[in-house]
């Protein structure tokens, strides 16, 4: 087997971000980028000899190609073994999975999640260490210092074999496992959830539409819901992946599930409605005519994950993301359990989870997961809630009704201004940094500021210490402004403000959510002066 040495030079950017390197699709084609980065993984964790990696994508435009470029690499750089989903298709929680239950090195997952694809969208490739987990900070420093230094990359002459068929091949001396992307996801979700009483429901007439959004969990959901679960032919929609998620926007939120929230808006609605996104690690929960927030879904499957055979009496402690509402907080502080405040992203969980020192994870962009594996997972969110509500009996908007009533309400949305100049999303954080020391004690739009600060996280586990996370500003009440730019923007910055307001147990949980958050998103303005630094004077985005 011919395995040649290219000799390259540094690409600048190549600086991984929230999750993972991503770019334009046409910048991840340029001859020797997707190389360069690829070569990086290896040298910054040490080489690739004798090491084994799973390697799988969302199946957008260049997951394949990508493939077969990471497959020639890996075997020039001396792997001993690959394991790959059928053409190339791994959602994020199934190679998280692989990664940990086949003991391997890491894994190369191909995605840029909720984002576009497409030629003209967006491509992304993400490294997950040994425990299944996106790479902790200190490897993709590692990586990116090697992008920087880079000086050749080795790859094999030919072209990789055929990952479209189920078996083995080998090139040099690696040896390549295709497997079927669904089957070890599949066992190990008949592991935690009590499949019986979810068929039960099925068979009582309970309905659900899962929206796949064209993107990679469509055969995962139909394998689980339909075929192992019995839920109707036909619940499971969109669920045949596109390289171009069928020209849409695979981010499971009521702006682009909006098919999915028509029909759960509709006179026969069905009793549950979800949605996953791009790479599968997303969920978004819905009842008839009612959006559960990523908030009070975490809050809510907190409260009862008890209800399912792998967590009764199995929770140890719970974290959230800090922009994450705070309604989780009050289920812990009742379990008396732990509850976690983290950074954004889904690797700042890794270590709680490794520690067993949180069982149960979410944030607030429709992420929820578990000690299962170390990524958020969208359907096994879906399977937890089916749990619970098969076991309970309760309809969903009446159990979140009857939560409310008991903990108080944390109403909650997120704004998003999208592709601001980058200069000017800069002057806007660090214009209301400056005012940080002096808020406490003040008063805005009628609310009384009890603390403000830049969020710093010390990780308990390692003691590392990540800074200048975000500003969050706690009024006395219980509501909270947070405000941060965004890690995973490929344009611009994104400014996300997300707002809570907390109302409780004895309040109106029934008003109009931007209604209720007014007080809040007044504050947001007067204390940032959004409109002055991005001329904008409404969200982009607003869920
Ligand atoms: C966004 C979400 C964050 C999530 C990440 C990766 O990051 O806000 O919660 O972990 O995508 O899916 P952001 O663009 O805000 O940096
Ligand atoms: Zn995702």
């Amino acid at each position: 087997m011919p395995f040649k040495t290219v000799q390259t030079t540094p690409i600048d950017g190549q600086k991984p971000g929230t999750s993972g390197l991503r770019k334009k699709t046409a910048q991840f084609r340029v001859p020797g980028y997707l190389e360069n980065f690829v070569q990086c993984i290896f040298d910054g964790t040490g080489g690739a000899a004798g090491k084994t990696y799973v390697v799988g994508g969302d199946g957008r435009f260049f997951n394949a190609e990508a493939i077969g470029i990471i497959i020639r690499m890996a075997a020039a750089n001396g792997a001993a073994r690959l394991i790959i989903g059928q053409n190339g298709i791994l959602s994020t929680p199934a190679a998280s999975n692989l990664i940990r239950k086949y003991k391997t090195d890491g894994g190369i997952i191909l995605s840029a999640s909720h984002n576009p694809g497409g030629e003209n969208g967006d491509f992304g490739v993400k490294f997950n260490a040994s425990n299944g987990g996106p790479a902790p900070e200190k490897i993709t420093d590692a990586i990116y210092l090697k992008t920087t230094e880079i000086t050749d990359y080795k790859i094999a002459e030919e072209d990789a074999g055929d990952i479209g068929t189920i078996g083995s091949f080998t090139m040099g001396d690696c040896r390549i496992d295709v497997i079927d992307p669904v089957d070890d996801y599949e066992t190990l979700m008949q592991d935690l959830f009590d499949f019986e009483a979810i068929r039960t429901l099925f068979q009582n007439g309970f309905r659900i539409c899962f929206d796949a959004m064209h993107a990679v969990t469509g055969p995962y959901a139909t394998r689980i819901l339909e075929d192992a679960l019995g839920a109707p032919k036909g619940s499971v929609i969109n669920a045949v992946p596109s390289p171009d998620f069928g020209g849409g926007h695979p981010d499971p939120n009521p702006v682009w599930a909006s098919e999915l929230v028509a029909i759960m808006s509709g006179t026969d609605a069905p009793d549950f409605g979800a949605a996953s996104d791009g790479d599968g690690d997303r969920n978004m929960i819905m009842g008839k005519n009612a959006f559960v927030s990523p908030s009070d879904s975490l809050a809510l499957l907190t409260a009862y994950a008890h209800l399912a055979p792998a967590y009764a009496g199995k929770v140890a402690g719970v974290a959230r993301s800090m922009p994450t509402s705070q309604a989780v907080d009050l289920v812990a502080e009742r379990l008396r359990i732990p509850c976690f405040e983290t950074p954004t992203g889904w690797k700042f969980f890794g270590n709680l989870l490794d520690a067993g020192m949180a069982t149960l994870c979410g944030e607030e962009s429709a992420g929820t997961g578990s000690s299962h594996i170390r990524e958020k997972d969208g359907l096994w969110a879906v399977l937890l809630w089916l749990n619970i509500l098969a076991r309970d009996g309760r309809d969903i908007v009446q159990l979140r009704a009857d939560h409310w009533r008991s903990f108080g309400r944390n109403y909650y949305s997120r704004h998003d201004y999208e592709e601001i100049p980058t200069e000017a999303a800069e002057a806007l954080v660090s214009a209301l940094r400056e005012k940080l020391a002096a808020l406490p004690g003040q008063s805005v739009a009628g609310m009384e500021i009890s603390a403000a600060d830049d969020f710093a996280y010390l990780d308990p586990i390692d003691q590392s210490l990540t800074e200048r996370q975000g500003i969050r500003v706690s009024f006395t009440d219980g509501s909270r402004l947070v405000m941060r730019l965004s890690g995973t923007g490929t344009q611009g910055a994104t400014l996300r403000v997300y707002l809570e307001r907390f109302v409780d147990h004895s309040g109106d949980h029934t008003q109009d959510l931007q209604a209720a958050l007014g007080p809040v998103i007044a504050a947001a303005e007067s204390l940032a002066d959004i409109t002055k630094h991005t001329g904008r004077s409404v969200a982009d985005v607003i869920t």
